[in-house]
């Protein structure tokens, strides 16, 4: 039989076990809940957004790297960046700085990562990409390219010295923006390991396109 410390002891680790369980569970539901708003209203308002075939295989992609820190280029009003930061939660590390030029927009990105209860891994910075991307401090496992295609090149350049070896790159709509992004994608072909995914997307403004994942060498 248990003395009573014990038996206190074995209680109170089952209470938290269960109040663990519990709050998993609420934050799950949240992020589900947020998440169908957001694909709602990205697709009703016509605001760019990844798309879950894309956002499935980036969040595979965070799983399999398992970042400290990602950088995101792009916020919108947070699809992508909730997709990233329901797998760092999983990783159980990992956060996200996330820029975006769009204040309105990124305001409501704000308020979707408090209501997905995803806040405290989130970082967001205002303002233009290729100026915010050069303050980013810290080393660099993951950098997500989505804020119009020309931006791409000199977002790359901007953080190049602090990512680290191995780092994953993906650039987005590589498939319908390829001229645009010419020098960035002409210098991590020839730079770096670099596959092209191609996706059927079921978007209302897109039907198929690419993303571009870069393994990054020192
Ligand atoms: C394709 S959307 C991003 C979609 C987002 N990654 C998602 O999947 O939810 C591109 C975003 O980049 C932003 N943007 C455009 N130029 C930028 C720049 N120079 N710096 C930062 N953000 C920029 C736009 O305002 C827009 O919200």
């Amino acid at each position: 039989m248990q003395n009573g410390w014990a038996s206190f002891a074995a209680n109170e680790s089952e209470r938290r076990r269960r109040r663990i369980v519990i709050e998993g569970e609420a934050a799950v539901a949240a992020w589900d809940e947020v998440m169908a708003e957001v694909e709602q209203a990205c697709r009703e308002r016509g605001v760019p957004m990844l798309g879950r075939e894309k956002a499935e295989v980036l969040a595979r992609l965070v799983a399999e790297r398992q970042p400290k820190l990602v950088v995101e280029c792009g916020t919108a009003i947070g699809y992508s960046g909730l997709w990233i930061t329901r797998q760092l939660r999983e990783n159980g590390r990992g956060r996200l700085i996330t820029l975006e030029l769009d204040p309105q927009r990124a305001e409501e990105a704000r308020v979707n990562f408090e209501r997905a209860g995803v806040a405290d891994l989130v970082e967001q910075q205002v303002g233009d990409a290729k100026e915010t991307i050069r303050q980013v401090k810290g080393e660099v496992d993951f950098l997500l390219l989505d804020n119009n295609y020309e931006n791409y090149l000199p977002c790359f350049l901007g953080i190049r010295d602090r990512l680290v070896d191995g780092a994953r790159i993906v650039a987005d709509n590589v498939g319908i923006g390829e001229g645009e992004m010419k020098e960035y994608l002409d210098l991590v072909r020839r730079e770096y390991p670099s596959e092209t995914v191609w996706f059927d997307v079921d978007l209302p403004w897109l039907t198929r396109d690419a993303m571009e994942v870069t393994v990054y060498r020192k």
